[in-house]
């Protein structure tokens, strides 16, 4: 996590994301935001009565999706500010305000059916991402449950690189856009199958599921 990413440049943000988000659906790096939340409740496959976590839930986007298919919503995020949106949005949700990266409070950890999250993980550096996956995986997943991550992300290393020649104004070389190969050549702790979709030019999403 770079340092000026903290919980006060996302309050500073919360007020103002869903029309941001809206301003740049066409533009890096929230060119396909719609389908990109579309595909991870496709992928999660949501009936009514779920468990479902979603990590980084800002101001409750893709957990109102999960609220509309009748599931049993959580929301942690470290923004105060977000989760006064989330509240605003997704009022039946159980919002914390609960760090990624610290130790997780034990009400979160009694087994979710999917855990979701949406503009998150590429805060987190490779091995930051490897770690907080196998923690969801060991401490809140349910055994037949399954992760589903979408993100600024591409299909390989060499995709990755092309975007950041093209896109060098607007890049962000503190934040970690995710490389499909690269996580894949990565060892899985207590094991588990992932798959990987390209939604948009920009954006990817990742199921993972206990092996
Ligand atoms: C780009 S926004 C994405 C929000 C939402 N998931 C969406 O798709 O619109 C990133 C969100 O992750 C949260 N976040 C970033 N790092 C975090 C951390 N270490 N712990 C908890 N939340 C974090 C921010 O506060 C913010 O709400």
């Amino acid at each position: 996590m770079t340092p000026e990413r903290n919980p006060e440049f996302f309050d500073r943000w919360a007020a103002e994301y869903d029309w941001f988000v809206e301003g740049w659906a066409n533009s890096f790096p929230f060119e396909g935001y719609d389908k990109l939340l579309s595909r991870i409740v496709e992928l999660a496959d949501p009936q009514p009565g779920m468990m479902i976590l979603d990590m980084g839930i800002g101001t409750g986007n893709l957990a109102e999706r999960f609220i509309e298919k009748e599931c049993e919503v959580w929301g942690i995020d470290f923004s105060g500010k977000m989760l006064e949106e989330a509240k605003k949005k997704v009022p039946s949700a159980h919002l914390m305000q609960v760090d990624i990266l610290a130790d997780w409070p034990s009400e979160l950890k009694t087994g979710f059916d999917r855990i979701v999250s949406a503009y998150v993980f590429h805060h987190f550096n490779l091995e930051t991402k490897l770690k907080i996956i196998e923690k969801m995986l060991s401490e809140l997943l349910r055994d037949d449950g399954a992760i589903i991550i979408g993100d600024t992300s591409y299909p390989s290393f060499a995709a990755r690189a092309n975007a950041r020649t093209e896109l060098l104004d607007v890049w962000d070389d503190t934040e970690f856009y995710w490389a499909a190969d690269e996580v894949k050549l990565m060892p899985w702790g207590k094991g588990a199958h992932i798959t990987y979709e390209q939604v948009s030019s920009c954006g990817g999403v990742y199921l993972i599921a206990p092996a």
